[in-house]
């Protein structure tokens, strides 16, 4: 059974509403619905993501929040080994592990992750395994994961990217628990996976600036001029009090230019006090009001808190020595220079976050996913996904220019993030 689509009811809502004309307007609100749901993909298409002359930071430090706390943290079980950097190592076919589970077995994917199903012919993007240089990734072991959430919550709060991490975490788990034991719902920004027996929750919160902004509707967003308000992390943050373990991640939303707009007082304001600052200082904004969230409202001797670092997109073949005009579009081959970075704002955003948490005492677990991503550029949707509006022969006669380089397949590289978070969250 699949879980609903939410959109649909949004389809239907705006239908209802378009009684005057309905022929017109329904046309134009799905025209509008269309753009909306589909602003990412366009703004990958046009490259708007990279910015080149960001200054260049080279810095290889490796942030640990785990040892900051002193003693054991909880959910610890034992400890990766001593100078063992997870997150730096490379890619391994495995075709005797890989995939986790079958696209077709998980229900809970939503139709613009289902790959194969929209027509992939290849598959080699499943069997990829990650292996650090320094150690061996334990196996992600789906009982224990449950068993360790039994009478607890766990919350992915963030953009489309941390849902998609959410449902590759329920794909993984689901198969321990009967049909009749187990559901999802989803009420505006919240989505819940429920294990009864287990009394167990797995949710997924929507908001792609953590902070309050005009793009918070869980199905319609707003779509250009994107407006946060400066330090207000209460209204979303009442729906996270008494999360256990809580992944939060935040980045491509800020990505609109050079500079972004901060709101200074409300969104109720009739003169809206707006400030234009610099992308990494509005971000630096937001990690900080994080940062203060989770000390005022996370136990660190009961709860864990991890964030995901930037999920790369590849919108630009010539960024790994491609074609000038090509994308991810007929790529099934992984990125082998181990230096590939990609574009430069990534180094700066990378750059802000090490330094808000090597500076705070919040205990919080870093997910550096971001290099090793960054290699996958056969890992993504591309044109292998649920469209949401037809396409036009234009399109279709050039698969580039629909390709969704941003989104990843499932199963695919969001299960390698939860088993580093697994990794993390048993064997800090
Ligand atoms: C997985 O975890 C369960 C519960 O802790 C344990 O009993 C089992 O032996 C583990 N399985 C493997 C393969 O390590
Ligand atoms: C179920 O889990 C919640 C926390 O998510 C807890 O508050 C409640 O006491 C648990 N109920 C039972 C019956 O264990
Ligand atoms: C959905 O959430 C709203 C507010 O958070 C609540 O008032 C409403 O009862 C919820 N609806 C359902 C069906 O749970
Ligand atoms: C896809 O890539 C293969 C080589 O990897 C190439 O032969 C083929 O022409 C490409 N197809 C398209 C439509 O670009
Ligand atoms: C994340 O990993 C990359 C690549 O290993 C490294 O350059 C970067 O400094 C790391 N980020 C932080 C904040 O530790």
């Amino acid at each position: 059974m699949k879980p609903p689509a939410p959109s649909s009811s949004r389809v239907s809502f705006l239908l209802k509403k378009a009684r005057v004309s309905p022929i017109l307007l329904t046309f134009l609100a799905f025209v509008a619905f269309v753009t909306i749901l589909y602003s990412q993909d366009l703004r990958c298409l046009f490259g708007q993501f990279d910015y080149s002359d960001h200054p260049k930071h080279n810095k290889h430090q490796t942030i640990s929040p785990t040892k900051k706390n002193g003693g054991k943290l909880p959910f610890a079980i034992g400890e990766t080994e001593e100078g063992c950097d997870v997150f730096s190592g490379r890619w391994v076919l495995d075709e005797v592990n890989r995939p986790l589970y079958e696209e077709s077995e998980c229900p809970y994917i939503q139709p613009q992750l289902t790959c194969q199903e929209h027509g992939r012919p290849d598959k080699d993007y499943q069997y990829w395994r990650w292996q650090p240089h320094g150690c061996t990734l334990p196996s992600f072991n789906a009982t224990l994961m449950l068993e360790t959430l039994r009478g607890k919550r766990m919350m992915f709060v963030g953009d489309s990217l941390n849902r998609g991490q959410y449902v590759s975490m329920v794909c993984l788990l689901h198969r321990l628990i009967p049909e009749d034991a187990k559901s999802m719902t989803t009420n505006g920004s919240l989505t819940i996976f429920t294990a009864k027996e287990y009394n167990a929750t797995i949710e997924f919160y929507w908001a792609p600036f953590l902070l309050e902004s005009n793009s918070d509707d869980a199905i319609v967003h707003r779509i250009s001029d994107r407006l946060v308000r400066k330090g207000s992390i209460i209204k979303h943050g009442k729906n996270w009090k008494g999360v256990d373990i809580m992944v939060f991640n935040t980045y491509l939303w800020w990505m609109t230019g050079r500079t972004f707009k901060i709101l200074q007082g409300s969104f109720n304001d009739e003169v809206k006090d707006i400030a234009e600052v610099s992308t990494d200082d509005a971000y630096r904004m937001g990690m900080k009001t994080m940062l203060r969230w989770i000390k005022r409202n996370m136990d660190p001797k009961k709860t864990r808190v991890f964030f995901a670092s930037m999920s790369p997109s590849h919108a630009k073949s010539i960024e790994w020595g491609g074609s000038p005009d090509g994308n991810c579009y007929n790529e099934t081959k992984l990125i082998e220079d181990p230096n590939y970075w990609g574009s430069d704002t990534r180094k700066s955003i990378m750059q802000v976050i090490g330094e808000e948490f090597r500076k705070t005492r919040v205990p919080i677990t870093f997910l550096n996913i971001t290099q090793l991503s960054g290699y996958r550029k056969d890992a993504h949707t591309s044109i292998y996904k649920k469209q949401w509006s037809p396409l036009t022969p234009q399109q279709l006669a050039n698969p580039v220019s629909y390709a969704d380089c941003t989104h990843w397949c499932l199963p695919g590289l969001h299960d390698t993030w939860n088993e580093l978070l697994f990794a993390k969250l048993f064997y800090p």
